[in-house]
């Protein structure tokens, strides 16, 4: 099954290079059986099992992608890159999964929430990565979680980037410490790291309301000129996945100047529709 979600980036020169790679990457990339032994020693420390829904971001030529649809039936994959070269690759296996063409830096998120989002042999390559990670973020359940994982460490890597050169030249994997600060923001906490020379794996789990975005939405619930009428509420995954941001703001806008002078806006966590206070 597959079907495209936005217009892949132009601006982005990584497409162009990935579009390359991929009629031959399962040659000249990392081997794909030696990727498989390594992963199916890793299986259960994954945490993947039948049932689970699963967002794989950047899934090149699905290398994995098959492995991760018979791990988790009959949970649903959903495999996602922006290398339109790299998906027709993937959708040649035939592996019952969906991909889509998406730019996790870019497009708007699609309608869907996973247990697990796994980013494997991807992450150093978004361009925006506190972008990708909010957007990644959205698409988790309550108590899911992002997996981050590569066959060997981050300073491995990013060596290995710089001699790359070319568009993936500056293309920077994190090393362990970094993360808490990068996920907190999108709602997603630290379970494991672990940064050695042969492993990276990073798990981060959305709180029981999933991941959220920033901020929350706003809502006035009576005209100007109110003293306590401003309500809020802060919407949950997957309905903020279906809100874009800018909305949020442009009603944190309207309830502020729907406040008489020295009143503030007061926000009702948690709270599904506009209550007056
Ligand atoms: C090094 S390849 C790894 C592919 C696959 N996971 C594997 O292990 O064979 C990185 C993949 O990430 C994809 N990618 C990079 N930036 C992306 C973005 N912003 N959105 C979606 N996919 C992206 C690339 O197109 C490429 O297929």
């Amino acid at each position: 099954m597959s079907r495209a979600h936005g217009s892949p980036p132009t601006r982005d020169p990584r497409v162009a290079f990935f579009d390359r790679q991929a009629p031959t990457w399962d040659r000249t990339g990392p081997d794909p059986d030696a990727t498989m032994r390594r992963l199916r020693e890793l299986d259960g420390r994954l945490g993947l099992k039948a049932g689970l829904d699963l967002l794989e971001v950047g899934c090149g030529t699905g290398q994995i992608t098959g492995w991760l649809a018979s791990t988790v039936r009959p949970g649903r994959v959903v495999a996602v890159d922006f290398s339109e070269g790299m998906l027709a690759q993937a959708r040649a296996r035939g592996v019952d999964a969906e991909f889509v063409l998406l730019d996790i830096c870019g497009d708007e998120p699609f309608e869907g929430s996973f247990d697990r989002v796994l980013c494997f042999h991807s992450f150093p390559h978004f361009r925006d990565q506190a972008g990708a990670l909010r957007r990644m973020a959205r698409h988790l359940k309550p108590g899911g979680q992002l997996l981050v994982l590569h066959l060997a460490g981050s300073s491995q890597l990013n060596a290995f980037h710089q001699s790359v050169g070319g568009a993936v030249g500056h293309d920077h994997l994190p090393p362990a410490a970094r993360w808490p600060a990068l996920l907190r923001p999108v709602g997603l906490e630290v379970r494991e790291a672990v940064d050695r020379a042969d492993l990276f794996l990073l798990k981060a789990e959305a709180g029981a309301r999933g991941g959220t975005m920033s901020g929350g939405a706003f809502f006035a619930w009576k005209g100007g000129g109110c003293d306590r009428s401003v309500s809020a509420c802060q919407m949950s995954q997957p309905e903020s996945a279906r809100w874009p941001s800018c909305w949020a703001w442009a009603w944190i806008r309207t309830a502020i100047n729907a406040l008489r002078p020295g009143r503030t806006l007061r926000s009702l966590a948690a709270r599904r529709r506009p209550m007056s206070t």
